[in-house]
């Protein structure tokens, strides 16, 4: 968050009288001279069902095809139709009662244009089951084909509708694809520095990266930043040739850019000139557009109205069907919106800043902050490291309410900044790396912090992290990689597992050192530490022979363990 948003970006509401105007942050009066009110916006909870309901759903498994696309044996299911059944007892989207008493799988039938584009037979409460199917049966063309997926079991019709993008080959003007295997939410990109190769997953991590003050002053920095494999500058960028320079600088580093139109993504004019300035750039992977619209109470339609204008002009049909690139955006409330506002992203953002704030008393504005008054810089927290994975649960957990889980996935902001408005202290590097880490456990594919410049010590141990992604991210961005994350004495653990492996990731919340035995985690007993390979020290270490894992205050470590 930029800190003149919270004093200039404010939002302006006429209260009944029409004649004092009070301020709103996620809808919430925050001056101390108004009243709390109930902001409204919640997300809804889903009513319950006392019998179980089956949701049908269906997506493109990477989206968008390109003509040179086909199943192959490294990836037999790259082409197909991903379908999820999920049994549950909330009334979910598309969700319809199960005849009772059956258990069989369902017959499911995926159509384009009236014609069967591949059937076959699902279990129920699947998750992303693979039906594979050849592209030839289509042509590559700008709209997006209508899908329509349709099952029946014991009697009852279970329908879906989706959109399958599959576009022609890069046109001229256009730089780079940059894809989304919506069987893990991973980003699939060429090399940055245009020179081709193969399509393969990336993580990005790195910093919103201050243009004009940082990026804009000194062109050998991005050589420099190549360690973190990343950048997002942050506009204004006041002047083009130095942008350019940087854009160079960047490509020539093998980095890729989040384009940012915070400021601007509402104003077609500005958004179609920038779009068409940067799409040839081979190193943009993905377009940015509203910075907490929630926050400043943006108009609902806002987000989707840019994102449907960014894709017309690159190379999709404008009305909801992928272009070449995802669109993404973060939101700052916990609950103000939510839907409205993550309809326009392919990727959405959540930034919860919960280090060196008073998240129950503004600090600035010396009111309380409630569910319905005041801003403390980290809405509706606790003020604990929880509210970062309390965050990035529930804006899962809407995805799969909206059926939007295969479609949209969810990056996490960590807060490295501090010592300012309501952040007293800047986070340690270690804190930072728990930030980080408590977000990819609980899914984020993505982690770009809020901002470079930033301490030496964040700096320090981010680029730890950053070092050690390419080791991690073969599991937690695999389309064969099975899940589970646990927390265990406020230790939080993501466990990804791909054939023999498992990548175990653990981030200690507490602020004095912890203890893990590995029977904890399920792990076998080795009375070694053959079986351990660590991939990232923050603050941790495998003792074999007590068969536990120990970490200090608030430290990180990854282990890949042969099982
Ligand atoms: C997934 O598993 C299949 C079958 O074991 C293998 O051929 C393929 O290479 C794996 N793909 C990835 C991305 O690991
Ligand atoms: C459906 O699968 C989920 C995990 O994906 C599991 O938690 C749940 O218990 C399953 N429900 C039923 C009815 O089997
Ligand atoms: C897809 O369906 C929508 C809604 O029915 C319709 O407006 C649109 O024109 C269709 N698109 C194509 C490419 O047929
Ligand atoms: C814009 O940036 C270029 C490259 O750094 C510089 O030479 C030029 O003076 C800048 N223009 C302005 C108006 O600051
Ligand atoms: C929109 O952007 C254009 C091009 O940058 C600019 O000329 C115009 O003033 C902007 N409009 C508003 C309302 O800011
Ligand atoms: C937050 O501020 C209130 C009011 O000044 C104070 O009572 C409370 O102890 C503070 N909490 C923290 C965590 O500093
Ligand atoms: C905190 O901010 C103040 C005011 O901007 C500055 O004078 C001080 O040096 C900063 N302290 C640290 C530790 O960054």
């Amino acid at each position: 968050m930029l800190q003149s948003k919270v004093f200039q970006g404010l939002v302006f509401l006429a209260t009944l009288a029409g004649e004092s105007l009070a301020q709103t942050w996620c809808g919430k009066n925050y001056m101390s001279s108004s009243q709390p009110a109930e902001p409204g916006g919640e997300f809804p909870v889903p009513a319950t069902s006392s019998q179980p309901l089956l949701a049908l759903r269906c997506a493109q498994a990477i989206r968008p095809y390109l003509p040179d696309d086909a199943n192959g044996a490294s990836d037999p299911n790259a082409v197909s139709i991903l379908i999820d059944t999920p049994v549950t007892f909330l009334q979910i989207a598309g969700a319809k009662a199960i005849p009772s008493g059956s258990t069989s799988d369902l017959s499911v039938t995926v159509t384009v244009n009236g014609k069967t584009l591949v059937s076959g037979n699902v279990p129920q409460n699947a998750t992303k089951h693979a039906l594979p199917f050849s592209l030839s049966s289509l042509s590559p063309r700008t709209a997006a084909y209508n899908m329509t997926c349709t099952a029946t079991l014991s009697g009852q019709t279970f329908s879906a509708t989706g959109l399958l993008t599959y576009l022609p080959d890069l046109p001229s003007g256009i730089g780079s694809v940059t894809k989304m295997d919506l069987r893990t939410g991973a980003l699939l990109a060429r090399p940055a520095n245009g020179k081709g190769g193969a399509f393969a997953p990336v993580f990005p991590i790195g910093f919103y990266t201050q243009f004009d003050s940082y990026l804009a002053k000194d062109f050998t920095i991005p050589s420099k930043l190549a360690s973190q494999g990343y950048i997002h500058p942050v506009p204004d960028f006041s002047n083009t040739t130095a942008l350019n320079l940087v854009l160079d600088a960047m490509e020539e580093a093998n980095i890729y850019l989040m384009y940012d139109m915070r400021g601007t993504y509402m104003n077609s004019t500005s958004v179609t000139a920038q779009v068409n300035s940067i799409k040839s750039r081979p190193n943009l992977l993905l377009w940015y557009t509203a910075d907490e619209p929630d926050g400043t109470s943006d108009p609902l339609d806002a987000t989707l109205k840019s994102s449907n204008l960014i894709t017309s002009l690159d190379g999709g049909d404008g009305v909801g069907g992928a272009g070449y690139h995802p669109v993404s955006l973060v939101l700052n409330c916990e609950n103000f919106h939510w839907t409205s506002y993550t309809q326009g992203s392919d990727i959405v953002l959540q930034d919860t800043y919960m280090v060196g704030n008073n998240v129950t008393f503004s600090t600035v504005w010396g009111t309380p902050c409630t569910t319905d008054y005041g801003d403390c810089g980290c809405d509706n927290c606790k003020g604990s490291f929880e509210d970062i994975s309390t965050r990035m649960d529930e804006f899962k957990q809407r995805l799969f309410i909206n059926g939007w889980d295969r479609t949209k996935a969810v990056w996490t902001v960590p807060q490295g900044f501090g010592n300012e408005t309501y952040w007293k202290r800047f986070p340690t590097g270690q804190e930072f790396v728990v930030e980080s880490v408590v977000g990819i456990n609980h899914g984020a594919l993505g982690s770009v912090s809020w901002d470079d410049p930033t301490s030496a010590d964040i700096k320090s141990s981010g680029s730890t992290l950053a070092l050690s992604l390419p080791k991690m991210s073969p599991f937690i961005l695999s389309s064969n990689a099975t899940f589970k994350q646990i927390t265990i004495n406020r230790v939080d653990f993501g466990l990804w597992t791909v054939g023999s492996q498992t990548l175990v990731l653990g981030t200690n919340m507490n602020n004095s050192p912890t203890v893990i035995t590995l029977a904890q985690l399920g792990l076998p007993a080795t009375g070694s530490s053959d079986a351990f390979t660590q991939v990232l020290d923050t603050g941790a270490v495998l003792d074999g022979a007590r068969n536990h894992l120990s970490f200090q205050a608030v430290g990180t470590g990854a282990w890949i363990v042969k099982l």
